[in-house]
């Protein structure tokens, strides 16, 4: 039998917790962007802030915590106060590094409250803007002949931009020189630079610097050419048929957030993902908002524990490891 003391000791601490979250939020929050500041993660994050912050009603501050892949901040949320003002907005790497990471100092399926998923981005191949090479064929050839001395840019273990040039690696059979980064937005800096060769970045981080001229874009890496580049061929065009990698975004919490709090929270990322300035920025850096049904708690978690699976058997079959 439970005691009356340790019971009415049990309400008020329920209703404790249920007045918190009816109150959620009264602070400022702080999304963790597990990379660089002017990257593809950062860049959809602070679109997705500022429309979320307007139905909050609460500033939403983005703090970069680049490295190792994006470990080192999906690690410091994993390890944050679980009472909604600390947030985490990942990518793809969230699976992938359940599998390249063969110690993780979290885990994704148990550490975190899934909000929602956010977004899907196609990547593309691209290089320094003065390459000789004008289509993928020809930058395959290249690759294959110089090998190692191409320099090839990434954002560390764990990255979209490491993913796609893993799998690029094993399509052609051919080692390239990996250029590690806290972030595409500091890689892509290089680019243009000439300090380094090639790289697969998102559109979200591409886009404008395509059209300007940059950099080369030589192939984007889904089935169907983009409305928002449609000059640039498919990798299946360019003599890939069997590549294809699309990186989606979501937004977690740490694992032991009140119920009711994801729920607002997934709430605001809905209106988010609803708002015209949102949708026609996505548009034009040739994304798209993930809809009401896929921004929700089950489809994040359903997407996650999939991702893992998928990825699992590819990374372990190219045999490459963070750790
Ligand atoms: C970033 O925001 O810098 C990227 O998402 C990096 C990557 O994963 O390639």
């Amino acid at each position: 039998m439970i005691k009356p003391l340790v019971l009415a000791a049990g309400l008020a601490a329920l209703a404790g917790t249920t007045a918190f979250a009816q109150s959620y939020p009264t602070q400022p929050i702080t999304i963790v962007v597990p990379f660089a500041a002017g990257g593809p993660t950062d860049t959809v994050t602070r679109l997705v802030a500022r429309a979320m912050s307007e139905d909050l009603g609460q500033n939403i501050v983005v703090e970069n915590v680049g490295g190792a892949g994006g470990t080192l901040g999906a690690a410091r949320v994993a390890q944050a106060e679980a009472n909604g003002y600390t947030l985490l907005l990942h990518h793809i790497g969230m699976a992938t590094a359940e599998t390249l990471y063969r110690e993780l100092p979290y885990s994704a399926t148990e550490d975190f409250e899934y909000v929602g998923l956010v977004t899907e981005v196609p990547m593309v191949f691209v290089g320094r803007s003065d390459l000789e090479q004008n289509s993928l064929e020809e930058v395959i050839e290249w690759a294959k002949t110089e090998g190692e001395a191409v320099l090839y840019a990434n954002a560390g273990i764990g990255a979209a931009s490491h993913l796609c040039g893993l799998l690029f690696m094993n399509a052609i059979d051919t080692q390239l020189t990996p250029i590690p980064y806290q972030g595409t937005g500091p890689a892509v800096t290089d680019l243009m630079g000439g300090q380094v060769d090639l790289m697969c970045d998102q559109t979200t981080n591409t886009t404008t610097q395509i059209r300007d001229g940059s950099i080369k874009a030589f192939a984007v890496t889904v089935p169907e050419r983009l409305d928002s580049l449609p000059d640039l061929p498919t990798t299946a065009e360019g003599g890939l048929p069997e590549f294809g990698v699309s990186i989606w975004h979501g937004l977690y919490a740490p694992s032991g957030t009140d119920e009711a709090i994801v729920a607002r929270l997934s709430e605001a990322l809905q209106v988010a993902l609803a708002d015209p300035t949102v949708i026609e920025r996505f548009a034009d850096l040739g994304t798209s908002p993930s809809s009401a049904e896929d921004a929700t708690s089950e489809a994040l978690e359903a997407k996650v524990r999939s991702e893992i699976d998928l990825w699992r058997p590819i990374i372990e079959a190219a045999g490459v490891y963070a750790n």
